[in-house]
């Protein structure tokens, strides 16, 4: 491949806005109707997405709210979370996983996560639980679900809620359950890089439970039961109408561009196989049971900056998910949390790459991507 790749050429790591001028049009047409409906928050769209996500995924109750990281926020204070509670998370996520926690004066416990999946290490979680943990949070990162059959049985035995942080996981199903509401509750980022996309910022909380049902209804409206009477705090974390309408036209598609996902990552693995990258070039395992959006294809390797560089003068994007730690972030240095103690996150963190994999690549690209690195790690100088 050349390095003078044009622009245009590029591979680029993310798809975001409409597909095409066809789309753009049902897009501007669907805002046009919020418009005539004259109903921007919640309102009759966000109502008309919520029921389309209940069908597709298969749970009783869902709420549009403002994102993803609102959603994770609601879902713990609505299964019980407070301040000077801890709950488990696993210690290498997006930082809202762990910042929600903390927002809401609960401490969060981190343990390290499973090298072969980087979910979370199940056989950590129940070394960590205390007579203060009120919640165990695993992150269904990029795509798939942790080994939920083990943190669902813990959670029996234990009586601690598990909330799921499902932002990378919408539609993703672990023996026939849906993510996001395989624990007593769950949360969706629909930011526009997500599998399912809006067109700015949204999120929505999932649950099968009709109590927990009744307080995420509250919490997104300042714990409102109706009349301006507050029995508890609640935040404004409302979905636009405008993005309700907009992702009810995504949610369509949205089967449409998980075969593309799937046909990129199965073209990914089998170029590393042909390029006989496999020792030098770390996939993901699966975990048993869960099934795969492939929000992210993600890669581990030696040398992943220099790597990373190389590809993107090569005319190939890439991105970083991500680069440290959770306990080793500043905003969390008095929690007191050795970084060391967590080796399988800070190396993670140092290694992983991820490789374009959304529904607009066309067919070969993953190999072109892949033959590039089957050049950039034979030079690799260590
Ligand atoms: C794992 C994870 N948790 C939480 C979030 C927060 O979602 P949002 O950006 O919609 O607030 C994201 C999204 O970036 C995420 O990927």
């Amino acid at each position: 491949m050349s390095d003078d790749l044009r622009e245009d050429q590029r591979i680029q790591m993310v798809a975001v806005g409409p597909d095409d001028e066809a789309e753009k049009k049902l897009w501007l047409e669907a805002l046009e109707g919020v418009i005539d409906q004259n109903s921007y928050c919640l309102g009759n769209a966000v109502g008309e997405f919520e029921e389309q996500c209940k069908q597709y995924l298969g749970v009783d109750h869902a709420f549009g709210v403002s994102n993803g990281t609102d959603g994770l926020k609601l879902a713990l204070r609505a299964v019980g979370v407070n301040s000077g509670d801890e709950v488990i998370l696993p210690a290498y996520s997006f930082f809202s996983t762990a910042s929600v926690i903390a927002h809401l004066g609960a401490k969060p416990v981190f343990v390290d996560i499973d090298p072969k999946t980087l979910l979370i290490d199940v056989d950590q979680i129940s070394a960590a639980i205390t007579d203060k943990t009120r919640a165990i949070m695993p992150v269904q990162l990029y795509g798939q679900t942790a080994e939920m059959d083990t943190i669902m049985k813990l959670s029996e035995q234990t009586g601690i809620p598990v909330v799921e942080d499902a932002a990378q996981a919408f539609g993703v199903r672990y023996k026939d359950q849906p993510a996001g509401a395989i624990g007593a509750a769950g949360a969706f980022s629909f930011y526009p890089t997500k599998n399912l996309a809006a067109a700015g910022d949204a999120g929505m909380v999932v649950t099968q439970n009709e109590e927990i049902a009744e307080k995420m209804r509250r919490l997104r409206v300042h714990g409102d039961i109706g009349g301006y009477q507050h029995q508890t705090l609640g935040w404004n974390a409302r979905m636009d109408g405008f993005q309700g309408a907009i992702l009810s036209i995504r949610l369509e598609r949205l089967a449409t561009q998980q075969e593309a996902r799937a046909r990129n990552a199965n073209e990914y693995l089998e170029a590393l196989k042909s390029h006989q990258l496999t020792d030098k070039i770390e996939t993901l395992a699966q975990t048993s049971g869960s099934d795969h959006c492939w929000h992210q294809f993600i890669i581990q390797m030696d040398d992943r900056d220099r790597i990373r560089e190389q590809l993107s003068q090569r005319g190939i994007d890439s991105g970083i998910y991500y680069p440290g730690t959770l306990p080793g972030q500043p905003c969390f240095s008095d929690l007191g949390y050795d970084e060391g103690k967590y080796p399988v996150a800070q190396r993670a963190a140092s290694r992983v790459l991820a490789l374009p994999i959304h529904h607009r690549l066309q067919q070969g690209d993953p190999s072109r991507v892949v033959a590039a690195l089957a050049e950039l790690v034979g030079t690799a100088t260590r």
